[in-house]
Order: structure tokens, then C-alpha cells, then sequence
């Protein structure tokens, strides 16, 4: 791969991804001054972080999810995961930023977890494992602090009966080619990866009310499937808001990898393990000695510290505008960067753990029943 190529599929994330040239090649749209005023307006505070900061970046139709919501017609939200041994920071971004949607909405949100994608896309594992990794991830999802009373949980192979009808209405709708090509698959992919975009397709449809989804871009081909072929079954186009990918601790490039341990923070991680994947794996910026970092700085575009501060763990601007300066003039070391950090995981991940223990009573509150299935079903038959 040359220096200046990147690869984003849901599946696989290399290269520098250059995220203005991803934008015009998916065909999605810079959130604009004028949408994040708009949110602003509503929410009354202080805007997330990961919006301030950029990390949520892209968009499609967010500006008409904001319209539906100010004509009273509302929306709904949906995400979800499939499931691993365990999550990493990177994994949190999109939930933390769809509770705070949440909150300040006062909507629905769906999360879909895939074991069934998960069990399909790779040869090793079996179905009981991404099933009991189903059960360990959605207690991490719950201890991110979710409505339970406006909060659907969902396990693929479980649920599937309820989705299933609409399921093949849009399987029906998707051709070989059409799914060949937008997810690079070819004829000795399993025919069970090419028939799962239509199960990922299906939560879109939940209500009859538009879709916000917020994930990283990785997850884009499926909505632009979706979008093609929604409005045919008498539904609306998903509007998404995306992501940047929280960069893997040991480069700038790619998305952090649960298959390589030390390029990942786990929020299972015990603080000595954060401190020492910080300190000893993340790639630095700054300069090999001190006196040359006195000298010359740090370069931020590369520091993987940095980023995670600026795009998540350090809140306060002024706090950030400091850091920025200092780091990047040298009156600041990396070390001290990094032990910032360490710290700031530390809290967050400690503080998760505490809500962690807690979702195990409450477990049983987030699953979906099915109540909402029933209107999909009748819909589809009427
Ligand atoms: P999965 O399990 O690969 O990833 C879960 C969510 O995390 C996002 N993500 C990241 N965000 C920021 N930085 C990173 N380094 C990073 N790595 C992963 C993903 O974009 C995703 O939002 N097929 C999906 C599961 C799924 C789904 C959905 C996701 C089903 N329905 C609807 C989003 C929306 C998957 O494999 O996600």
C-alpha cells in the first residue's frame, strides 16, 4: 500500500485515511456552522466534545432529522455492535455520543448486536462464544448509561424471528452484484455474509419515524443500501452522523484492532495495564531527546496521546488550548502527556466498571420484547 492509500470497509480500516476524500467518495456531507448552531439551540449546553472536536464529522440528512424534530414529527436512533471478546475505547465512541443524543432528544434508541455477523465473517469462532461476548458487551453498553425506558437491546439470532418478515423484503430487494460490490465481497465470500447487510438493514425501519444512526464511517456501505431501496418498501432514507476513527494507540494510522492487543485500551484494562500500554506502546510526536523537544516540539498530527485527549478525554478548552500550545513549542514533554492521559482513562474506565456491576440488575430492563415488530409485520402485509 503506498504511503498516501487507504482502505475503509466495515471489515478492514489501513492507511492514513484521508477523511475529506472518504467523504467525497461515500458521497456524505461535512456537518456544517449551521447544523452544529442548530443542535446547540436545542440541547441549551455545552456542546459533546466529539462534535466540538470534530471526531463526529460526516453526515447524511442530519439536517432533515433536526427539521422533523422541530415540526414535532420526531425521529429515532439506532447503533449497535458485534460483539467481541471484549470492547475498546474506540468501541465506546459511538455509544457515549448516541446517550448524549439521547438525552438531549428524548428518544428511542435501538442497538443491534450482531453474533450473527460476527460467527459468519471469521472461521475460528464459534456461535456460542459471539453469544456469550453478546451478553459481556451489552452489559458495557448498559453501564454507558442509556434511558431503560427508551433503550431496545436486541441479540441478532435471538431476535431474528420478529425481524424476519422484513428481513426478506429487503433481502428481495438487494442483488448479488449490488452487495458484491459494495462491500468487496467476491464468489467465495459465504453466502451468509452476503445475505447479512438485510438483517443490519432492518432496525432502520423500526419505527415509522426517521433514522438517526451515529457510527463510525466503516459502517457506511450498509446505509447506502439502505437509502436505495427504502423508500420502495414505504420507509424513509437513514440519516447518519459519522465518525473519525479513534486512531490505535501504537500509530495514527487505521482504527484500533481488538485482534492486536497492544494497539488497544480494553475497558476491562486495570490501571497499571493503561498506564503501561500508554507510556510504553503509544506513538509519540515528540522529539527523541529532551533537549530537541525543548528545541523543536512536538508534531501533533501524529501523536496518538494528543488525539485521544483532543478528541475525547480532555473536555475543558482552555485546558486543551494549553496543552496544544505547549506540546506542539516543547515546554511540554511527552511523558507529561502521557501521563495526563493515563490518567484520564483511568478515570473513565474506573467509573465504568463502577456502572458495569450495576447493569447486571438491570439487564433484563433494556431487552426488546418485540411490541414494535408487530407494527413492521402488519405494515409490510397491509
Ligand atoms: P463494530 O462492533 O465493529 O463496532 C461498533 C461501533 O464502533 C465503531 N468503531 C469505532 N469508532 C471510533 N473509533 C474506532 N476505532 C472504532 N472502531 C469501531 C463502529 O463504527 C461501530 O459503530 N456491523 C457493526 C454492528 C452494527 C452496527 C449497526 C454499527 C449493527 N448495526 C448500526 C453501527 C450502527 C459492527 O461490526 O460494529
Amino acid at each position: 500500500m503506498q504511503e498516501d492509500e487507504f482502505k475503509v470497509t466495515p471489515w478492514e480500516v489501513s492507511g492514513k485515511v484521508d477523511y475529506e476524500k472518504l467523504m467525497q467518495q461515500f458521497g456524505t456531507q461535512k456537518i456544517s456552522r449551521e447544523i452544529l448552531e442548530e443542535i446547540s439551540d436545542i440541547s441549551r449546553q455545552k456542546m459533546h466534545v466529539m462534535l466540538r472536536r470534530n471526531i463526529f464529522f460526516s453526515h447524511r440528512d442530519l439536517d432533515l432529522i433536526l427539521k422533523d424534530y422541530r415540526e414535532g414529527k420526531g425521529f429515532f436512533l439506532y447503533t449497535g455492535r458485534a460483539p467481541s471478546m471484549g470492547m475498546h475505547i474506540g468501541h465506546l465512541v459511538p455509544f457515549l455520543f448516541t446517550k448524549w443524543l439521547q438525552d438531549i432528544f428524548n428518544v428511542n434508541v435501538y442497538i443491534e448486536i450482531t453474533d450473527d455477523e460476527k460467527f459468519m465473517r471469521n472461521q475460528d469462532y464459534t456461535l456460542k462464544q459471539t453469544s456469550e461476548w453478546a451478553y459481556q458487551n451489552i452489559l458495557d453498553i448498559i453501564a454507558v448509561g442509556f434511558n431503560p425506558d427508551k433503550t431496545f437491546i436486541f441479540k441478532d439470532t435471538e431476535y431474528i424471528r420478529n425481524m424476519y418478515p422484513l428481513v426478506t423484503a429487503i433481502a428481495k430487494k438487494l442483488n448479488f452484484s449490488q452487495v458484491k460490490s459494495t462491500f468487496g465481497l467476491d464468489v467465495s465470500s459465504n453466502i451468509g455474509i452476503l445475505f447479512y447487510p438485510a438483517i443490519q438493514i432492518v432496525p432502520t425501519m423500526f419505527e415509522n419515524k426517521r433514522c438517526l444512526i451515529p457510527a463510525a464511517i466503516d459502517q457506511d456501505p450498509y446505509w447506502r443500501l439502505q437509502r436505495d431501496l427504502a423508500e420502495s418498501l414505504g420507509y424513509r432514507k437513514a440519516a447518519e452522523i459519522h465518525s473519525k476513527f479513534l486512531p490505535p494507540l501504537a500509530s495514527s494510522d487505521g482504527k484500533m484492532s481488538s485482534s492486536i492487543p497492544e494497539s488497544a485500551v480494553y475497558l476491562s484494562d486495570p490501571p497499571k495495564t493503561v498506564e503501561k500500554k500508554i507510556m510504553k506502546y503509544a506513538f509519540s510526536g515528540g522529539q527523541a531527546t529532551t533537549e530537541l523537544q525543548r528545541k523543536l516540539g512536538a508534531d501533533l498530527k501524529v501523536d496518538v496521546p494528543y488525539q485521544w485527549l483532543y478528541y475525547i478525554f480532555e473536555d475543558n478548552d482552555d485546558e486543551m488550548e494549553r496543552i496544544t500550545r505547549d506540546y506542539s513549542k516543547g515546554n511540554m514533554l511527552t511523558g507529561e502527556v502521557k501521563a495526563t492521559l493515563a490518567r484520564k482513562v483511568n478515570k473513565l474506565l474506573e467509573e465504568h466498571r463502577e456502572r458495569r456491576e450495576k447493569s447486571k440488575d438491570e439487564f433484563s430492563k433494556f431487552l426488546y420484547d418485540g411490541k414494535l415488530a408487530k407494527h413492521m409485520w402488519e405494515k409490510i402485509h397491509s
